[in-house]
């Protein structure tokens, strides 16, 4: 059964890859999509109606006629847009003289586009600071005078180090940790606040407190290091306003027209992992707004930064879009009339407690500190987070009070606060949940409560690690870009969430650190800390470069994006080339004490030597190339370079025949008879020749898992591998046992031992209750719950088979006593979707496929099935496995 509904008006409207208005864009040539809410009429055509203007000037309109189907990323139809021109487009179709609904009109600014019109310069304290921890965090102010209330007022803010910003008296934004982390040897993002509503005719204030942040605050593990980019920190800010009149005004801060200001401030230190501390007597009540005496206070000073290295984010802003709420509160201690109390929030993440404080006294101490979990005797799990302790402390000037950390984050379930006076109760608090503010794109659910637990695990790790950059963790003391976690995951995160914006960001410091370093390092952006102070190429993590440009694309189609990575994923091809032997085999040891990371954290392996998997690295690095040699020949075709994709795909054969000759013996028996061995060798593809090898490959896979009874022997590299292996090669009921196992390790034991994120270790978590003694336990790493992409893709049964998810397939494999399931993805075209119920031997299907897409259903023991768009329902005779 089918039915087509004819689309009324195109909706979500968008530029690049920013959802909704924006502010600030950077390129001048901006592609525009849209989406139809049903199917468009052969011969209709779409009508963008396009108005400009330069701020306060009147506006023209121009009206383009477009075919339908250049509705994803259709190329920037007028002259090139100039700096700060706003943009307001709206679309409809028409067929002949009939003309249909207007969208919703999108609007955006351009940013300013050359360097040499941000005039602004840093400027931050002026008195002696400590060297390097724990520094008095300094306040910035200046008053200004406007002749009148504007018609437009844009902020250019920017920072050395971490801003908020605030104009008379109050908050610019909800954005947190401006402006983000980068390479900021080579790029610093700049990013754009409307003022227009908060300034007034005649006088108005800035007031911005300034952090450490990643900029001179002490970063990473083994003790970290601090002012990796400099020891001094500094707010950019430049205000231009237009009047009513036509005339306009810009403010700079500087330091030579007397007029900005320092002074310490109430943060007197601050560490994005160690936490922070606040002295309300040092408040400076009213500094951000007209008026204030800040006779007392210092100049500033500045600087100096190259301006050129200043660009427009294409990247959302973190901010909290989501709360939780305690699951329970209660009193662990009393002393002296006060008391602590532990709170559990209930769910893992990063997140911030803001408190309501009402009866502090006088000299008062509240500190709240942060863990993922508790001790088998109740108290805070402290020891995995190592320096990071994520420790706030608020002294009290006996005034009520909110306050929340401005400059440190913390990954937490369970919170103590101490220090409080009388009850403490969930009125007092709001505890808000921080990533970057990307849109949602995914959504999977099923009859099966754990499985939607442990879907929901992943979903909720890549929304800790996604704060600015793609991070391993967010609680103790690394949080650092490990370019091998988002290698394996990134397919996981383009499904839930569109990461287009957000990834392609951090790819270009991967690209900048690739071309300094010569290789593709560890973390990104780099900082030489012990045994990881010589970047070396090595597989996974190197080939991030590759992977994640792919996975990327995928989601987006954007040939723009893959054609600015393709000449660093080649130069990693081109790399790695130079590695192997003869043969093809990736066998060279990289010179530097860990050597290849393989299959990292095998839960096989040593608990104090992860590396120590049991699958060869060698096997591991070489079934890794030859899937990234896969991908950029791919990536050739995708952008015309067919000669050299040609070229590379001898390169690919070679690779594929290397691995095959080296580690399959002549009866099909790998040379690491593992499960990460077989699923590489299938998932990969490096056995398609040769189906007699692949389906040995699969039977033995399966036998391991029986063997196993049904727990995991993978880490990193296999886990994403393993059930889509067993899947392609028929085995579903081994991948239903494997991935419904409750005993460690397995992906169940860690839902069933209450985790409400992805663990790092299989056992981050002991069945006892006890955390795992190694120094690396964290319940807040994302590669594990590479699993949820098989999750949607095969018990879903939706999966992506072109950029853009211009064709998907619809392919669930109900099993494991499912009895429905029903997965969601936003598409560049529109809602994919597949709903199936399992019933007595029927297997009911019902399937949305957007205007501009196909759909390819695979049911087995029925012919495949191509859809196209409309809404579509089926049964079929299913034997559930
Ligand atoms: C990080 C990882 C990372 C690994 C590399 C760990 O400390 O947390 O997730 O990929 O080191 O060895």
């Amino acid at each position: 059964m089918s039915e087509i509904v004819k689309a009324q008006a195109p909706y979500d409207l968008q530029v690049e890859h920013y959802h909704g208005d924006v502010l600030g864009i950077r390129t001048a040539t901006p592609r525009i999509s849209w989406k139809y809410d049903g199917h468009v009429a052969d011969g209709d055509e779409v009508e963008l109606e396009i108005t400009l203007h330069m701020p306060g000037r009147e506006g023209k309109t121009e009206s383009i006629m477009t075919e339908p189907v250049n509705n994803v990323l259709f190329n920037w139809p007028l002259d090139p847009l100039v700096s700060r021109e706003q943009v307001e487009v709206k679309a409809r179709l028409v067929d002949g003289d009939s003309k249909g609904a207007w969208s919703k009109p999108l609007k955006f600014d351009e940013g300013i586009l050359e360097y040499w019109e941000l005039l602004a310069g840093f400027v931050g304290p002026t008195w002696p600071e400590e060297k390097t921890d724990h520094r008095h965090l300094p306040l910035i102010r200046h008053e200004f005078s406007l002749k009148d209330k504007p018609v437009y007022a844009r902020l250019y803010l920017s920072a050395l180090g971490l801003v908020e910003g605030h104009v008379n008296g109050k908050e610019m934004s909800k954005d947190i940790l401006t402006p983000g982390w980068t390479c900021y040897d080579d790029r610093l993002e700049c990013w754009t606040y409307d003022l227009t509503d908060d300034l007034n005719a005649g006088e108005n204030a800035f007031g911005f407190y300034l952090g450490d942040g990643w900029y001179r605050g002490r970063i990473g593990f083994k003790g970290g290091k601090a002012n990796i980019y400099g020891d001094k920190i500094g707010v950019f800010a430049q205000l231009e306003v237009t009047y009513s009149d036509g005339s306009s005004e810009q403010i700079f801060s500087n330091s030579h027209d007397d007029t900005w200001k320092s002074a310490k401030g109430p943060i007197t230190q601050s560490d994005l992992c160690e936490g922070e501390r606040y002295d309300s007597h040092l408040e400076k009540d009213g500094f951000d707004q007209p008026g204030y005496d800040d006779s007392d206070w210092y100049p500033v000073a500045q600087i100096p930064f190259d301006q050129r290295k200043m660009e427009f984010p294409i990247l959302p802003p973190v901010r909290a879009t989501m709360v939780n709420k305690p699951l329970s509160i209660k009193k662990i201690r009393e002393y002296d009339g006060k008391a602590d109390w532990q709170i559990d929030f209930a769910q893992n993440c990063t997140q911030r407690i803001n408190l309501h404080i009402t009866n502090a006294k006088d000299g008062d101490v509240i500190e709240l500190q942060h863990a993922e979990v508790l001790e088998s005797d109740g108290t805070l799990s402290t020891r995995p987070l190592r320096r990071g302790q994520q420790i706030d402390q608020y002294v009290s000037n006996g005034s009520e009070a909110y306050f929340e950390a401005r400059f440190a984050t913390h990954g937490f379930r369970y919170a103590e606060i101490r220090g409080w006076r009388g009850d403490l109760t969930a009125d007092d608090m709001e505890c808000k949940v921080y990533f970057s503010d990307m849109k949602q794109t995914g959504t999977f659910e099923s009859s099966n409560k754990n499985v939607n637990r442990l879907d929901d695990n992943a979903l909720w790790s890549m929304r800790s690690n996604f704060v600015s950059l793609p991070t391993d963790c967010p609680q103790r003391d690394e949080r650092l870009g490990w370019t091998g976690d988002i290698s394996l995951f990134s397919p996981t995160a383009a499904y839930f969430y569109d990461v287009e914006g957000f990834l392609s960001s951090w790819m270009q410091d991967v690209a900048h650190e690739q071309k300094r370093l010569g290789t593709v390092p560890f973390y990104v952006p780099f900082i030489p800390y012990a045994e990881w102070t010589e970047p070396q190429g090595i597989a996974i993590w190197g080939d991030s470069s590759v992977r994640v440009p792919w996975a990327i694309y995928m989601a987006s189609g954007d040939k723009q994006m893959l054609a600015k990575q393709y000449s660093a994923a080649k130069a990693w091809i081109d790399e790695v080339k130079g590695y192997l032997s003869e043969d093809g085999v990736w066998d060279r040891k990289p010179p530097y004490s860990l050597g290849q990371l393989g299959d990292w954290l095998d839960p096989n392996a040593p608990a104090d030597d992860p590396v120590k998997a049991m699958t060869e690295k060698n096997l591991v690095a070489t079934a890794f190339y030859a899937n990234s040699c896969d991908m950029f020949v791919k990536m050739g075709h995708e952008l015309g370079n067919d000669a050299e994709a040609d070229e590379y795909s001898k390169l690919a054969a070679h690779v594929h025949l290397g691995f095959k000759k080296r580690f399959f013996n002549d009866k099909g028996i790998m040379t690491s008879d593992t499960q990460c061995a077989y699923a590489l060798a299938i998932a990969f593809g490096l056995v398609d020749d040769d189906p007699e090898t692949k389906e040995f490959a699969g039977h033995r896979l399966a036998l391991l898992v029986r063997r196993a009874h049904g727990k995991i022997g993978t880490g990193f590299a296999g886990t994403p591998y393993i059930l889509p292996a067993l899947t392609e090669t028929g085995h579903m009921n081994e991948a239903y046992e494997l991935f419904l196992s409750e005993e460690c390790p397995s992906w169940m034991y860690q839902v069933k031992m209450g985790g409400t994120t992805t663990w790092e270790r299989w056992d981050s978590m002991e069945p006892d209750g006890s955390v795992n003694p190694g120094v690396m336990t964290s319940f807040n790493h994302y590669s594990l719950g590479s699993v949820a992409d098989w999750i949607h893709a095969t018990v879903g049964g939706l999966k992506p088979t072109a950029p853009a998810w211009h064709q998907f397939e619809v392919a669930p494999r109900p099993g494991g006593g499912l009895t429905s399931a029903k997965a969601s993805h936003e598409t560049p075209f529109g809602t994919a979707k597949v709903e199936w119920t399992y019933e007595a031997g029927k297997l009911s299907v019902s399937v949305d496929v957007p205007y501009g897409a196909t759909a390819q259903v695979d049911i087995p023991g029925y012919d495949k099935v191509e859809l196209r768009d409309g809404h579509y329902e089926s049964s079929f005779d299913y034997q559930e496995v």
